[in-house]
């Protein structure tokens, strides 16, 4: 008897794809159905090996500490094995950046310089992304420019794009999974002036949610790898959001700003709030939307990010909203480690306990949040054809073939404008990534409405055996990568060399 979560491991109604809800869009939007209220139900935690270690909901949600680039010129990062309390009162051996998890918050304004020294003190070669923004290759990088132990790199650029909420994590080639899971990633902030002006929650209103699935054995060491099928994608019981447990949080009832990281491995979460029926999706993995878009729920996939704004003001003292995915089985029928939730099932994340009343009457959102230039179909030079392929029976590729660091997949010319078509042959879905740009998606084949289509994109969730267009202008010069962002995918060769010039 080992399955978890069992209570809930409740059935679709027949075939229906059921989605983030989006009520301004609904009335032309087959694929938005309500959930039934089976779905809505808590789901419960019935860990019965991690019961050992704590009790949900029991300790409170760490928030990183911020490195703001607007008082220092440089900060330093030295990847390194260290010790943390995850669970109070026990050790686990992480990796980290600074000797703590959570890592630190980049929170830098655009125009202004990132510099940062990075050390390797870990015993391979590693390198630090900046997932999302858009640097010279030199800085971005790329698993070809990993550094030995011993070494340091010096990072040094401008911020040159628009407000958001962006990752860095290590980017080895063959080991960014089991580095991230470990520790190695944290969340970076850009801030601008437009921003500011809309006056969004901000300070204790402003919350990072970095959501990751592990899993520990009773001593809460971190098991990765167990079984071949791993392979397919690691999946956790145990939910860390900042590196916390099924944390929960003291909140006033008044309007949160909540910046959403999908850090996990593998799991694809279909996020909503239990007790709070809508909230304001503003902004996608660019930044803001044009208008908030208000939503039930949420697909998030991995490497993804959603700035949401949700309101607890008809909560009363003493109330608690968990934060839940109801599943989404939609994303793959792969087999996965019986052991562990399935990516169908349900999970309780975390709470938010109402504990006081708000003396500051929260500003409504804007109904303008920024202005997204469409860019034209008809900008296009080019048409490209990417496939996501399985080969040999259990390699996971791009156009049939596994990834070489010394190959050119595709070149592209600077300063142009170029349509990808990410074709999934796949029975299982596949978050498509793509270093040094951000992208507008098109179309998808499947009737699905996922709100964060809307937005600014560098990752984009290709559902099973769909294709998704999407439009980009490259704009960086120099040799990136693009990749499933499935970590254990990325690390088995379903990743490719794309040279602009
Ligand atoms: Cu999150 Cu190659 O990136
Ligand atoms: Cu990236
Ligand atoms: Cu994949």
């Amino acid at each position: 008897m080992n399955r978890r979560y069992f209570l809930y491991s409740f059935s679709f109604t027949a075939a229906a794809i059921i989605i983030g809800g989006c009520e301004k869009e609904s009335g032309n939007n087959k694929a938005v159905e309500k959930l039934n209220e089976s779905q809505k139900l808590p789901s419960k935690l019935s860990n019965t090996e991690t019961a050992e270690l704590f009790k949900p909901f029991t300790q409170e949600l760490k928030i990183p500490d911020e490195i703001n680039f607007g008082t220092i010129a440089k900060a330093k990062f030295n990847a390194q094995k260290s010790l943390v309390d995850i669970y109070k009162d026990k050790k686990t051996e992480v990796l980290t950046f600074q000797g703590e998890l959570p890592n630190p918050t980049i929170r830098i304004k655009k125009g202004d310089n990132f510099a940062l020294d990075f050390t390797n003190s870990l015993e391979k070669p590693t390198i630090i992304h900046w997932h999302g923004i858009i640097v010279p290759e030199e800085m971005d990088g790329h698993p070809k420019d990993a550094i030995d132990t011993q070494i340091t790199k010096e990072y040094k650029y401008k911020i040159n794009q628009k407000s958001g909420t962006f990752w860095y994590h290590s980017h080895p080639h063959g080991r960014t999974g089991e580095e991230i899971y470990y520790g190695l990633s944290g969340l970076y902030i850009v801030e601008d002036d437009d921003e500011k002006k809309l006056n969004l929650p901000s300070g204790e209103f402003e919350l990072p949610l970095i959501i990751q699935d592990r899993r520990f054995d009773k001593k809460a060491n971190l098991i990765y790898k167990e079984i071949a099928s791993d392979n397919n994608g690691v999946l956790g019981d145990i939910v860390l959001v900042n590196s916390t447990p099924f944390p929960y949080k003291n909140v006033k009832n008044t309007k949160y700003r909540l910046r959403i990281l999908n850090a996990s491995s593998a799991r694809t979460y279909r996020l909503a709030f239990e007790g709070i029926e809508s909230f304001a999706l503003i902004g996608t993995d660019g930044g803001l939307l044009e208008e908030p878009i208000i939503v039930k729920d949420i697909v998030i996939a991995v490497a993804e990010r959603i700035d949401i704004v949700i309101d607890f003001k008809d909560k009363k003292i003493g109330e608690t909203v968990t934060l839940k995915t109801l599943g989404f089985k939609e994303a793959s029928n792969f087999k996965t480690n019986q052991k562990y939730p399935s990516l169908g099932d349900t999970m309780d994340i975390m709470t938010f306990n109402i504990t006081q009343l708000s003396t500051n009457n929260s500003a409504n959102l804007p109904r303008k949040l920024s202005h997204i230039l469409k860019t034209k179909e008809s900008d296009a030079s080019k048409v490209r054809t990417i496939t996501m392929e399985v080969i040999g029976g259990g390699i996971w590729t791009l156009n049939k073939k596994p990834y070489d660091m010394n190959r050119i997949d595709d070149r592209v010319k600077l300063g142009s404008t170029e349509i990808w078509e990410i074709k999934n042959t796949i029975h299982m879905a596949h978050p498509f990534h793509i270093h040094g740009v951000q992208f507008q998606i098109l179309d998808r084949t499947r009737d699905i409405d996922f709100p964060t289509d809307k937005g600014w994109k560098d990752t984009v969730l290709v559902m099973p055996v769909e294709t998704v267009r999407i439009i980009i202008k490259f704009t960086m010069p120099g040799l990136f990568v693009y990749h499933c962002h499935i970590l254990e995918h990325e690390d088995h060769a379903m990743m490719a060399n794309f040279l602009v010039e």
